[in-house]
Parts: C-alpha cells; sequence; structure tokens
C-alpha cells in the first residue's frame, strides 16, 4: 500500500478559541491521581496557550493535610514531571492560584470552611460569578458532597444566574441503570441539568470531534453514509495497558462498564447519527440520543450471541513480562470481571437498517490502538474479471483516534506495469504531519468548554440512561452465569472466540498493528 500526500489548505475562519471568563474552580480529591494526572496539566496549558482568564483561582479541597505552599510545590512538581522544562517564574505565576483547603467530606462544616474561603478568593482574585465544582473523587463520595455543597448553599438551583455554578461529575455514572437513575436523582436535588457537566473524556479528544466534522463539513461523505453503500463498521478501543494501580475499581466495573457503556458508544453515536441542526449543544445530544435509541434492544441471549467477554492472563507486552489480571493488585485471584469486550450491534432505522456494527475494547493487548473503521461495500462487478480480478477489495476509510492520530482512505488505482495492474492505495491525514505534534489533551478542551459554559460535549442524564438501558440485559445475564471469562494472553491481539464473533459473519477484524 502507498500513501498518498494529502493538501491541506490553511482554514483560519472559526479557529480562535474563546477564552475563559473570569472562574474559580473547585476541585474535590484534589491530591488524587486523577488532579496530579490530568487535571493540573490541563489547566496549565490553558495557561500557557493563554486562555484562562487572568482572574482565576483553583481551590483544591481533600482528606490529605497540605498547606497551599505544599500543594502548590507539590503540584509544581507533578506537572514538571509530565511537561518537561518550564521557567521557574512561569510555574510560579501558574502555581500562585493554587490553594487547598484540608477536611472530612462527611463534615457540614468543611463546606462552611469552603463557603467561607471561596467568599475570600473571589475577592483576591476578582472572579464573579462563574464557579465550577469538579469531583475527581471515587463515585462513593458524589452523593455526599453534592449534598454538602447543597446544604451549605453552594449549588443555587433556580436561581437566576444559577448556570454559572457547575459541577463536574467524572464518570463511571452508576454502575447501571438503577444506581444510574439514583445518582441523577441526588445531584439534581441540589443542581439543574444546565449545571451538570458529565465529562466522558473520549468527547474531548480532537479526533473524536473530527468525527463530526468530517461527516457534516464535507458534501462528498453523507450520501454513501448509509446501508446503500456501507458494508459494516467496526469501533476498536484497545490498550497495552492493563488495570495499573486502579484493580480495585475496575473489578467492581470491567470492561463493559469501563469503557464500553460510555466511550464506545459514545462514539458510535457520533459515527452513525443524523445531521444536527447546529453545533449547539441540545441538538448534537439529541440526535445522539435519538441514535442510541435506535440500537436493536439486546436480550440474555445476546450475552452469548452478539457479546464476548474475555480476561486476559500474565504475558508479555513490548518484552516485558506482564502478570495476569487476576495477579493484579486489588484484584481478587478469582475474579471473573471482563478485561475486553467484542460485540455485534445493529441501528434500527432507515440509514442503517442490516448493516453490522463490530465494537471491541480490550486492556493488555498487542498494542494500543482507537480506530473506528468503516468498511464500503465491495463494487457490484468487476469489468477486470478477464484478469482474474473477479472480487477487487472494498474501499475502506479509517479515522484513526489514538495514538496516530488521522484518516486514511483506502481505493484501488492502476498500477504501472500491465494494463489491468491495479492495487490498493492509502490517501492518508497524519494529524502531526500536517499540524505538528500531538493535539491537545481531551481535558483542556473539556475544562475550557465548561468554563465557557458549553455543554456539548458533555453527556446529558437521558443519554446515560439510555445506555444502561441497552445493555441492562448484557449486565444482568453476566452477573448471573457461572461461567468465567474466556482468557486471552497478555500481548495478543485477539482470542478465537473475539475472531468467531465477526467471522461468522463473513468478515474479520482489522489487525490493531494495520493503523
Ligand atoms: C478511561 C478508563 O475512561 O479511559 C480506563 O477508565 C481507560 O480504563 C481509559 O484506560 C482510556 O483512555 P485513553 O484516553 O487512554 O484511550
Amino acid at each position: 500500500m502507498k500513501d498518498i500526500c494529502p493538501t491541506v489548505l490553511p482554514q483560519e475562519v472559526a479557529c480562535a478559541e474563546v477564552k475563559a471568563p473570569p472562574c474559580g474552580l473547585v476541585v474535590f480529591g484534589a491530591s488524587g491521581d486523577l488532579v496530579r494526572r490530568k487535571l493540573l496539566a490541563g489547566i496549565f496549558e490553558l495557561f500557557r496557550r493563554d486562555l484562562l482568564n487572568a482572574n482565576f483561582y483553583f481551590l483544591g479541597c481533600g482528606r490529605s493535610k497540605f498547606s497551599d505552599q505544599q500543594y502548590r510545590a507539590d503540584a509544581g512538581a507533578v506537572m514538571r514531571e509530565s511537561l518537561g522544562e518550564v521557567s521557574q517564574n512561569f510555574m510560579s505565576r501558574f502555581t500562585g492560584r493554587l490553594y487547598y483547603i484540608t477536611g472530612d467530606y462527611d463534615d457540614e462544616s468543611f463546606y462552611k470552611s469552603i463557603a467561607a474561603k471561596l467568599i475570600q478568593l473571589d475577592r483576591v482574585h476578582n472572579v464573579e460569578g462563574t464557579r465550577i465544582f469538579y469531583l475527581a473523587v471515587p463515585p462513593l463520595l458524589y452523593g455526599t458532597i453534592v449534598k454538602g455543597l447543597g446544604v451549605a448553599g453552594l449549588s443555587c438551583p433556580g436561581l437566576p444566574g444559577c448556570e454559572r455554578i457547575r459541577l463536574v461529575v467524572e464518570k463511571p455514572f452508576g454502575r447501571d441503570l438503577k444506581s444510574a437513575g439514583e445518582l441523577n436523582q441526588t445531584i439534581q436535588r441540589h443542581f439543574t441539568e444546565p449545571q451538570i457537566y458529565r465529562i466522558d473524556h473520549y468527547l474531548g479528544k480532537e479526533t473524536v470531534q473530527n468525527i463530526l466534522m468530517l461527516r457534516f463539513a464535507n458534501v462528498i461523505f453523507e450520501p454513501v453514509w448509509n446501508r446503500n453503500f456501507i458494508d459494516h463498521i467496526q469501533i476498536t478501543i484497545a490498550e497495552s495497558v492493563g488495570v495499573e494501580h486502579r484493580g480495585g475499581y475496575y473489578d467492581k466495573a470491567g470492561a463493559l462498564r469501563d469503557v464500553f457503556q460510555n466511550h464506545m458508544l459514545g462514539m458510535l453515536a457520533l459515527v452513525a447519527m443524523e445531521p444536527p441542526v447546529s453545533f449547539g449543544a441540545d441538538h448534537v445530544r439529541d440526535e445522539k440520543i435519538k441514535l442510541l435509541r435506535c440500537i436493536r434492544p439486546l436480550t440474555a441471549q445476546s450475552a452469548d450471541g452478539d457479546f464476548v467477554r474475555g480476561q486476559y492472563t500474565a504475558g508479555l507486552i513490548d518484552g516485558k513480562n506482564v502478570p495476569g489480571y487476576r495477579q493484579e493488585p486489588k484484584v481478587d485471584p478469582a475474579s471473573s470481571t471482563e478485561t475486553y469486550v467484542a460485540a455485534r450491534l445493529f441501528v434500527d432505522n432507515w440509514r442503517w437498517q442490516g448493516v453490522p456494527i463490530y465494537l471491541r475494547t480490550g486492556k493488555r493487548l498487542a498494542r494500543k490502538d482507537t480506530e473506528i473503521a468503516i468498511t464500503f461495500k465491495k463494487v457490484p462487478h468487476s469489468m477486470f474479471i478477464s484478469a482474474g480480478l473477479s472480487d477487487l477489495p472494498a474501499n475502506m476509510l479509517v479515522m484513526q483516534i489514538q495514538p496516530e492520530e488521522g484518516i486514511s482512505l483506502s481505493f484501488q488505482a492502476k498500477r504501472p506495469g500491465s494494463k489491468v495492474c491495479i492495487g490498493t492505495l492509502r490517501m492518508h491525514f497524519s494529524y502531526a504531519e500536517v499540524f505538528g505534534g500531538e493535539p491537545p489533551d481531551a481535558y483542556q478542551r473539556l475544562l475550557l468548554d465548561c468554563m465557557v459554559g458549553d455543554q456539548t460535549l458533555f453527556t446529558r442524564q437521558d443519554d446515560v440512561e439510555v445506555s444502561w438501558r441497552l445493555l441492562a440485559p448484557i449486565l444482568q445475564a453476566w452477573e448471573s452465569q457461572s461461567s468465567m471469562p474466556y482468557e486471552y494472553q497478555a500481548g495478543s491481539e485477539s482470542f478465537p472466540q473475539a475472531d468467531r464473533l465477526i467471522e461468522s459473519d463473513g468478515r474479520k477484524w482489522r489487525s490493531i498493528f494495520e493503523a
């Protein structure tokens, strides 16, 4: 296959970022992993790109004891590790806006102290109005903190201007339909839907947003984006990492809850939904939900017929021995939690009737690869049959989400040689080659959108409920079965039972090395 380089015309229109308004960001779980690995770096990058307002502060809240000075030093050190060299002066200008308050989430007086501190910080940093409460804590604490904020009068639902008081909730949004409903009810006692920002970080990825641009900012794809031209779609999130230090959480979640219910169904919705009227939050989210509602309902039988689950055993990744899932820290040695899911779904509407959508996600696979591959139908008749070319390969459009962000389109073309010498060529757009470097991390996008008050890339309550309702029969079936997931060796690309799911339809998974 040969790559053909694209020509990109400079397009400056609409590229200017909107700058954040004055804002106070209050983060619960501020000494935790998510904040240290992602949020601080995301905010710092906004600061470096001059997108953060000069009137900004960050108040970290948590049980660990830190003074402001200690927190600033710790945050500075963590950020240097992930961001490389940053001048001391520049870093101090940023860390000078960080504050920390210690307390117990169960203690009402903690929220009163936070309220008092916020009045003081609003004055010092000249912030009025926009205040964000970010829950970077285990989901078990969501209810306690939300109630604490409500009782301390910090949530102000229904009051004029209350949309500027926002609550950011990290996934998982519940662990099934019932718990998601309860969580929504708890939150909605103190915050209204326009105040709630449910983060699914996949939607903040540049290349995931690019699905919308590719589909709806071009005219050439829409006429072929349907059952008449598309044979099937494959969506893959393959990871080479294991459960890392999150065994305790993961063992209660599994791949279906951790990635499939949110990131995978989110990508499926963007690929398959109808064109929204505008790029406005509710127009986009209405279409996503309409699509999710069209997915053919699953049953207990689907748990074995249309879904396959796997669990990794010890193996070799990048030349290193890695333990099996059941040997990971904080994982039950007899665990039946799945670390791999493959599924076949159908969307029952006019556009997609009969087009299978295959999805797979797994940890400890041979390589990191997130992509969406659209395989078109083959030509109805080959005019090159006399030269032995009766079965011409189908066109394929691949949206590569990570790690090599880009888009490629493969097609057949004349190659030098005999008169009927035909080969598959690939027209490839590489994000790194064209724009240089890696795209900004998803958290930068989402934090900025939250400050600006744009909910387009955040998950709405009905979206959460539709996706849990869809998966309920699978969760129930797997929980009630005594059988274990199939085993696959860490470092493998797939395993026979997952292959059979697609091969029984006469198709094959794309290799995760094909990216
Ligand atoms: C998270 C999951 O939501 O997404 C993790 O909890 C997973 O288990 C991660 O590793 C994958 O995200 P990314 O951005 O690395 O593809």
